[in-house]
């Protein structure tokens, strides 16, 4: 059921100039050779998000880190041993890592690396937004500052947001979601929860038009289209598979479809051509420069990740993340949550039921 409420819609963040990193192959292998050794002397691993540079991911599997969606990036730097934890991604990623690590060093390449789900989203309006209906457990998913996260009562990512709202349904709750507009209502619609939403939304996904998506579609007819779900309902409703990062990553190794159309950013492409070598991945269409495009299926915040940067931060320091006590406390009582909602439905405690 969807709720009467309303909430304004979040005025459009602009993103920053998209600048990647370019590198000769020589510059490559010598950062690449320096980080080594200075991680190693920092103790050090590197958890990278499948969105990042290809340089970066394959840095992190080299070096025994790990490239992932948001929740195993999650778990994985709460249950790796290392001393100083690099995340190359964006800053709530790295929040998130510093909220469930605090005796950790926690790093990023670029600390500007922000996101326009978590920038739609100030802590007092979110603080205020829960004041207003204090009947209701507030949901927020990741993409949120460390403040916010602090004021919700679960933090959720997009692999088990559906499941975490279905549970919470079936307990009687109604919900208040946050930010992601288009997440929220993909939920809203496969749980039939109560939920108000935030009227944030993901400058990259928010771009995938569905007219020229059924346009490439009809030209492919034998690819699967899979779609992240902070794509516009449209988008979705075409495809064939909705998930996070990592579950459309195992749809391309899973599916027998010789081509899939991809609406989610194409840094995902590099992970998708690994595990499946030969097929043929598409962009869903964002309709192009000049149009309403305004990040064309590339995250300029996750773009200002690089070897440069990275190598940089571990020569001179700094790029640290840092939350004040009691905001920290509290942001780790609501992601644990849904940690440790992870680890019971994985154990099979957990029955949610058709
Ligand atoms: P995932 O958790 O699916 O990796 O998504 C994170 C994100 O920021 C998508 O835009
Ligand atoms: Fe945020 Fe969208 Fe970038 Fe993901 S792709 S980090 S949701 S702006």
């Amino acid at each position: 059921m969807k709720s009467v409420f309303s909430v304004p819609v979040k005025p459009v963040i602009q993103p920053p100039p998209m600048v990647e990193e370019v590198l000769d192959d020589d510059e490559r292998a010598e950062l690449k050779a320096r980080i080594k050794r200075l991680m190693k002397a920092q103790d050090a691993v590197l958890v990278a998000h499948y969105y990042t540079s290809a340089d970066l991911q394959d840095l992190a599997e080299e070096t025994g880190g790990c490239v992932s969606d948001s929740l195993e990036m999650a778990r994985f730097g709460h249950a790796h041993p290392a001393k100083t934890l690099i995340v190359a991604g964006v800053k709530f990623m790295g929040e998130t890592a510093k909220i469930l690590n605090p005796e950790k060093r926690v790093i990023m390449p670029d600390l500007a690396a922000e996101c326009s789900l978590d920038l739609a989203c100030p802590a007092d309006e979110f603080a205020a937004f829960c004041d207003a209906h204090p009947d209701r457990v507030s949901v927020v998913y990741a993409n949120t500052s460390a403040a916010v996260k602090a004021r919700a009562d679960w933090v959720v990512t997009s692999g088990i947001a559906a499941k975490i709202v279905k549970y919470l349904h079936q307990q009687g709750h109604k919900l208040l979601w946050a930010p992601d507009r288009h997440l929220g209502d993909y939920v809203q619609r496969v749980t039939g929860a109560d939920m108000i939403l935030w009227q944030g939304s993901c400058v990259v996904h928010e771009a995938f038009k569905a007219e020229a998506l059924k346009k490439l579609h009809a030209e492919h007819p034998h690819a699967a289209v899979l779609v992240h779900p902070e794509s516009p309902e449209a988008v979705i409703a075409l495809a064939d598979v909705v998930g996070s990062t990592t579950q459309l990553i195992e749809a391309v190794r899973t599916l027998p479809n010789p081509e899939f159309i991809v609406a989610t950013d194409n840094g995902i492409f590099h992970k998708m051509h690994e595990v499946a070598p030969g097929r043929t991945l598409l962009e869903a269409p964002t309709a192009g420069i000049g149009a309403t495009c305004q990040s064309c299926a590339h995250c300029p915040w996750m773009a200002m990740n690089g070897l440069r940067k990275l190598a940089a931060v571990l020569e001179h320091g700094g790029n640290e993340i840092h939350i004040e006590a009691s905001i920290r406390a509290r942001a780790a009582v609501s992601i644990q949550r849904m940690l440790d909602f992870a680890a019971a439905e994985k154990a099979g405690k957990i029955q949610l039921g058709d």
